[in-house]
């Protein structure tokens, strides 16, 4: 296995040749954020939240997509993706209806982690407001269009680890939502096991359990992240 050298906020910082920046940063504690990636799930780079600058590349490159090279130099906080990543994280909260003080998962809430994390305390661009639809009609779980931030973590969860395939992403641009087998409503979509992964895997109060509180609605990801280590140890 050929290792590769490279320097990370001006740290040396040695990794496989296989390995991501995000990967060999998390090795090294050093923490960049992150919305769709998820260990032990495939890589889509759908959020853009982890970008770094690579010397020599001229935009700034997604951590998690980005294979590490001999003497590559990267840098993951500068002021300028500090202010990229609170753009992506405003235009997320502008697209749909965030309103955590009514959300289930006020608390235990991925994109509220970022926004405070990023001080992210206001929001530039205009709201939307998009008429988004709630799907109560699986008897165990609830699907609120308006918190979903298109992440994919459910589409690759469910088909990835529990072999069920029953998410999709269906439309495009603005009117991307995410769907259930043929996209009929939850409660309806044969292929779903009700085992609760995509739940668990979704960052934000758009997959939750239905009758769940706000203090009963925390999410065990620390479970699922050891099945999906596990599962990734095995592969
Ligand atoms: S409950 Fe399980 S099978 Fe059903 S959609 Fe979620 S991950 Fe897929
Ligand atoms: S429902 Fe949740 S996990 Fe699925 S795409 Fe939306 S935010 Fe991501
Ligand atoms: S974590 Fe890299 S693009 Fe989302």
């Amino acid at each position: 296995m050929a290792v590769r050298t490279l320097e990370i906020d001006g740290r040396t910082v040695s990794a496989r040749e296989q390995e991501t920046v995000l990967e060999v940063a998390r090795e090294s504690g050093i923490e960049i954020p992150t919305l769709c990636d998820m260990t032990g799930l495939s890589t889509v780079g759908a959020c853009r939240l982890c970008v770094v600058e690579v010397a020599g590349v001229a935009r700034p490159q997604p951590a998690c997509l980005t294979r590490v090279s001999e003497g590559m130099v990267v840098r993951t906080s500068t002021p300028k993706l500090q202010e990229y990543r609170k753009m992506i994280l405003e235009l997320l909260l502008a697209e749909r209806n965030h309103v955590c003080a009514v959300c289930v998962a006020n608390g235990d809430c991925q994109l509220q982690d970022a926004c405070a994390q990023l001080g992210v305390d206001h929001v530039r661009y205009e709201y939307l407001h998009p008429g988004c639809q709630v799907d109560l009609s699986h008897p165990l779980f609830g699907l609120d269009h308006n918190r979903c931030i298109l992440c994919s973590r459910c589409v690759r969860v469910c088909d990835e680890v529990e072999g069920a395939h029953t998410w999709d992403m269906s439309g495009r641009g603005l009117g991307t939502r995410v769907i259930t087998d043929m996209a009929q409503p939850w409660g309806q979509a044969d292929s779903c096991t009700s085992c609760g992964k995509c739940v668990v895997a979704c960052p934000t109060g758009a997959l939750f359990r239905q009758g769940a509180s706000v203090a009963e609605m925390e999410k065990d990801r620390s479970r699922l992240l050891r099945i999906l280590v596990h599962r990734e140890e095995k592969s």
